[in-house]
């Protein structure tokens, strides 16, 4: 299979994962990128199943209005019991790095409201130790060049992600070079620098189910 295929074969994993847990006052949070994609695309079959979504993005958003699928904001909402995800990387205790599509603070903040977070996977995304992907950072605009020397100080290479404005009109940095040993206190340190929103590890609240797909068939992760 190609890696599409196995993002796609992962997303109606979800699907078959999330159905029996499906009532008519869930909610369901609904992540972003390219397997997000195809999970929203399989959603639709059941829109009638559940109360409606809360999106992680602006995209993601209009991909479910374009499927008929309700898109609650979240302050609206009383509980999120399932949030679907892709990732950039997972290790094996199901910590993440997640971001590359630049949507990781509105991600994480509807990882931090749902019940159970469930990332969906192909099988390139687990690592034995996070970080040969570059972690980003989401940084309000006027703080970029202090919150560079800062990120240099905790030992990566931050590179300024040109061109990209979150849906929260502030900027992006990528953490290179940047090996991950001890999770929750680098992403505790990186959330402490001034001007930092959040960044893309997800460590203190990692995903509760991993489902990743291979060539022999998705598999479950717990942590
Ligand atoms: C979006 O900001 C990211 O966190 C995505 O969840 C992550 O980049 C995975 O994307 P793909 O499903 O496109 O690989």
């Amino acid at each position: 299979m190609t890696q599409d295929e196995l993002k796609k074969s992962v997303a109606l994993a979800a699907i078959d994962y999330i159905k029996p847990k499906l009532s008519s006052d869930t909610i369901v949070g609904i992540g972003t990128g390219s397997t997000a994609n195809f999970f929203i695309d399989a959603l639709a079959e059941l829109k009638d199943l559940f109360a409606g979504t809360v999106a992680s993005s602006e995209s993601s958003a209009e991909r479910l209005r374009s499927h008929g699928i309700e898109v609650f904001e979240l302050n609206s909402v009383d509980n999120v019991s399932l949030y679907v995800d892709g990732a950039d990387e997972s290790n094996h205790a199901l910590q993440l790095i997640k971001g590359g599509g630049a949507a990781l603070t509105r991600e994480k903040i509807v990882t931090a409201v749902a019940d159970e977070f469930i990332c969906i996977a192909d099988e390139s995304k687990l690592v034995e130790g996070l970080g040969a992907f570059p972690l980003p950072v989401e940084v309000i605009p006027m703080a970029r060049s202090h919150v560079g020397r800062e990120l240099v100080k905790l030992g990566c290479s931050p590179v300024y992600r040109e061109g990209v404005i979150t849906d929260n009109n502030n900027i992006i940095i990528d953490c290179y070079d940047f090996p991950i040993n001890e999770a929750i206190n680098i992403e505790r340190a990186i959330n402490n620098i001034v001007g930092v929103v959040t960044n893309g590890l997800f460590a203190e609240r990692p995903a509760d189910v991993l489902l990743l797909a291979t060539q022999q068939g998705v598999k479950t992760l717990r942590a």
